[in-house]
């Protein structure tokens, strides 16, 4: 019966741990804060802020690559060099036309492609 409870007790701990490593959301918003980035100044996984929800930039370009119009690395490359170098225009009509601001060192270019990696990982 012991043995029975910490097989049990092993199982739900392999479990809990299974679904706290598949976590993007707690991920991409850790690595922005401890990579000194302020994405969340404007941003949030779940609702507008400034910017998009990171759900709804996700699922758009899941979308486009499920739909064969991209490729999840390319994606990944175009995003981090708008986050990079900011700018506008693809999100008007839920941010009324607002701009991102440039991000030229802050996270690292490293670290932006792991939070642009995190956050297409949130809609897959
Ligand atoms: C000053 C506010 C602001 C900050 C700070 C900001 N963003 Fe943005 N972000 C925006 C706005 C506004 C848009 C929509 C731009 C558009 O319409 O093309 C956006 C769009 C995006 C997109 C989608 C881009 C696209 O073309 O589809 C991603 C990804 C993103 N932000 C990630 C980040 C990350 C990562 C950071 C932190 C390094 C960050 N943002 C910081 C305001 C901000």
């Amino acid at each position: 019966m012991k043995a029975m409870i910490a097989a049990a007790t092993a199982a739900v701990a392999m479990m809990a741990s299974g679904v706290a490593m598949a976590d993007p959301a707690g991920d991409a918003v850790a690595l922005v804060k401890s990579s000194g980035g302020d994405c969340l100044v404007c941003h949030a996984i779940d609702h507008k802020v400034v910017g998009p929800a990171w759900n709804d930039v996700s699922a758009r370009y899941n979308g486009d690559i499920k739909a064969g119009k991209t490729t999840e690395a390319k994606a990944e490359d175009a995003l981090v060099e708008k986050v990079t170098k900011g700018g506008k225009g693809n999100w008007d009509k839920v941010t009324g036309g607002m701009s991102m601001t440039p991000h030229p060192s802050k996270p690292s270019n490293a670290d932006l492609h792991k939070i642009v990696k995190l956050i297409l990982d949130l809609k897959k």
